[in-house]
């Protein structure tokens, strides 16, 4: 390898005076429009620097003459998102029900706005949609435990059941087993009969004896909650036994689970939590799931003091069938819901 450079008569250009082998290699300049691309790159950069963010100094940064910061950006954007919102949240939280029914504009707004707050409030327990799941009520059907109508949904909303707001829907079923009030044979003869209650006897096929027997117990244990048919009863959020839909599963095992224990599903307060709009919204967006019942009329034409309810004339006497159980107490979430 040599080391003289020297222009190659092939192609007019200077060499790098390295050759190997009679291979010279060639020292092409770089093409001017190249260069001047690279060299404006450059000056661009440096204007970068000076005006933009740029420069990591410790735990801060060169911040830049324009000052820029998408976070900031953002948080404008956001404020003016929820500025432009917030008449459409003001308009529904003052909306009656029937001002709502009247109303294509807000009920879109509060569609949406209800779905939105759905997914991020309410899906981890009541799924996406709202179709429940053990121990979660399933929201989109026409089975309600403590009411259907946008206002009974609103206040569940509002104040919650068995949760830490002192206006809190609140019952408490006695965990017959667990307490020792009944023994696992009379749990069983109970289970047997409220099979009998309704479809799911075509189902799980009741075992009659034992059934005869379990009556008599549910005359004296549960009819004060759940009706003598078995029909549930609204005011206490005690769920109807004889429609073959259950909150906490519907074989023969997890009834009997369900009197041992008693439970007594928690669903938090949203009450200063989300504002009023949005509570509007998602009573609105959960009546419009699909089971969602008429509200009461303000003035009824007939004097109808009470709906007729299998449970309403015991009700007095709930407290007496749940010695042992302060339902003032925030129930913890309950086990082995999950099937
Ligand atoms: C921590 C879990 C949890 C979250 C979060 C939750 N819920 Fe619930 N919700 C429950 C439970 C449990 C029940 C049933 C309580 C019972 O057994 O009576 C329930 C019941 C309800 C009911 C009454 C249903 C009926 O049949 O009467 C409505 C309505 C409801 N939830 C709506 C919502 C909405 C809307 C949200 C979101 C803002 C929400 N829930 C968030 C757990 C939750
Ligand atoms: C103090 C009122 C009360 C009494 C008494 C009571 N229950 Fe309940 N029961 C409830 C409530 C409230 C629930 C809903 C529990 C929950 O939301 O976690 C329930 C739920 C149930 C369920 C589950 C229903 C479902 O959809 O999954 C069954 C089964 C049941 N009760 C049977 C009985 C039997 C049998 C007795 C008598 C031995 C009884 N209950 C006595 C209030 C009562």
């Amino acid at each position: 390898m040599s080391n003289d450079r020297h222009k190659d008569e092939v192609s007019g250009t200077d060499t790098t005076g390295h050759e190997w082998d009679g291979l010279k290699e060639l020292d092409t300049p770089l093409p001017r429009w190249w260069l001047y691309i690279f060299y404006a790159t450059i000056a661009v950069a440096v204007v970068y620097w000076v005006l933009m963010p740029a420069w990591p100094i410790g735990r801060t940064y060169t911040p830049g003459l324009l000052h820029y910061s998408d976070r900031h950006n953002v948080a404008v954007d956001v404020a003016a998102l929820q500025n432009a919102r917030a008449p459409m949240y003001a308009r529904l939280a003052h909306a009656t029900p029937a001002d709502l029914e009247h109303d294509p504009q807000l009920q879109q707004f509060a569609r949406a706005a209800g779905e939105s707050a759905f997914g991020d409030h309410c899906r981890t327990c009541h799924g996406a949609g709202g179709g429940g799941q053990a121990g979660y009520p399933n929201l989109t059907d026409d089975v309600w435990l403590w009411g259907g109508s946008l206002t009974e949904i609103e206040h569940t909303i509002n104040v919650g059941i068995r949760s830490e707001n002192p206006q809190t829907r609140t019952s408490m079923m006695p965990a017959f087993g667990r307490l020792q009030m009944l023994t696992p044979e009379q749990i069983s003869d109970t289970a047997e009969y409220v099979i009998t209650l309704g479809p799911a006897a075509s189902r799980l096929h009741p075992n009659v004896p034992a059934a005869q027997r379990g009556a008599a117990i549910y005359g004296q244990q549960c009819a004060v909650c759940h009706g003598v048919t078995g029909a549930g009863d609204r005011s206490i959020g005690a769920p109807s036994l004889s429609d073959d839909v259950w909150l906490y599963g519907g074989s023969r095992e997890a009834i009997r689970t369900q009197i041992e224990l008693g439970r007594g599903g928690v669903m938090p307060t949203w009450q200063g939590t989300l504002d009023p709009g949005t509570i509007r919204a998602l009573a609105f967006y959960v009546h419009e799931l699909g089971g969602g019942e008429p509200d009461a009329q303000p003035a009824p034409a007939a004097p109808t003091p009470t709906p007729p309810r299998a449970a309403a004339p015991a009700r007095a006497t709930t407290a007496s069938a749940a010695p042992a159980i302060d339902p003032s107490q925030p129930a913890t979430q309950p086990s082995g819901t999950t099937q």
